[in-house]
């Protein structure tokens, strides 16, 4: 019997995408059932019912979830963060779980240079504002994003550094980055931080008031990462006490009305939506991965990308 993929993706992905991963499993002959834009949880505990296996962005993936899909073998995060998983009820229902790495960083790192360079330029409304060239970056975990936007700020001129006790200093020099001995350190000496944690127990809340502070004169901090990795308490303490902190972020603050209450324009900036990976190439990318890691792991038993 055909097997059946459910796409279930509250943000959708590009209509190219779409089309493009339907041919994979098209050429596989498998059958594809669509869910985007769904508002109910209820109509992705229906989906799943009878789905073999799923894509999903930033989709919760619960343990109820997980027991409502009898027939479920794979699940495939198209995108990096699997936190949306509960990978241990996954790896106890026999259910592989996996995510794309890679496929969407270029256009997460291109979110942060956009909203750096709009804050920098005062959202362009014809006061003068500042360049980010000769500015200092520290980059938060040097992993595929980190790499990207070492990329992009040595082409803007930016003096770039890392933190990242997971990755070998000497791999970091290669990219003509200068790796930092601690992530005070980070902090202590860039204007700029740009976030690429993963959200997990050990990082929940773990940027906060002790670290922020560090920050310089004019101290931004990008969030493209995760809502979990910021304590909000510190984060209010940050903008109340620190007149220069900015705060740019792809996921608001569950305290983002405070935050717009207490402080002026400029301080911070919240997209409506998390658009770090929203583009048709990022789609494409992660969305096509994700099929094809589906087809070679019903054709051939490839589990390349399990994560748990
Ligand atoms: C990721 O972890 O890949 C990014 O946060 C993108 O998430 P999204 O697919 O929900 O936009």
């Amino acid at each position: 019997m055909s097997k059946k993929i459910l796409v279930a993706t509250e943000k959708p992905f590009s209509p190219a995408a779409v089309e493009q991963l339907v041919e994979v499993f098209k050429a596989a002959d498998f059958d594809v059932q669509l869910l985007e834009s769904y508002t109910d949880k209820a109509d992705l505990l229906a989906a799943v019912v009878d789905a073999d296996a799923m894509i999903i962005r930033s989709d919760k993936i619960t343990a109820e979830v997980l027991d409502a899909a009898k027939q479920l073998k794979i699940v495939v995060r198209a995108g990096a963060g699997y936190d949306n998983i509960d990978c241990a009820k996954a790896a106890e229902k026999n259910v592989v779980a996996m995510n794309t790495p890679g496929q969407n960083s270029n256009a997460v790192a291109e979110l942060v240079f956009g909203m750096m360079i709009m804050n920098a330029r005062n959202i362009y409304n014809g006061i003068p504002g500042t360049e980010i060239r000769g500015k200092k970056i520290g980059i938060h975990a040097y992993g595929n994003v980190g790499l990207y936007v070492a990329k992009a700020a040595h082409g803007f001129g930016m003096e770039v550094f890392a933190f990242d006790p997971f990755v070998d200093d000497e791999a970091i020099k290669k990219d003509g980055v200068t790796p930092v001995g601690s992530v005070e350190e980070l902090y202590e000496t860039c204007q700029y931080v740009s976030l690429h944690i993963p959200e997990t127990p050990q990082t929940m809340k773990s940027i906060n008031f002790e670290l922020l502070s560090k920050m310089p004169k004019g101290g931004t901090l990008i969030n493209t990462a995760r809502l979990g990795v910021i304590d909000e308490e510190g984060l209010m303490k940050m903008f109340a006490e620190r007149p220069d902190f900015v705060y740019l972020s792809d996921i608001s603050p569950t305290c983002k009305d405070d935050i717009v209450a207490q402080n002026e324009d400029g301080r911070y900036f919240f997209t409506p939506k998390k658009m770090g990976a929203q583009t048709a190439e990022a789609n494409i990318n992660a969305g096509v991965a994700a099929a094809n890691q589906i087809v070679k792991f019903f054709e051939d038993g490839d589990v390349t990308f399990k994560v748990n």
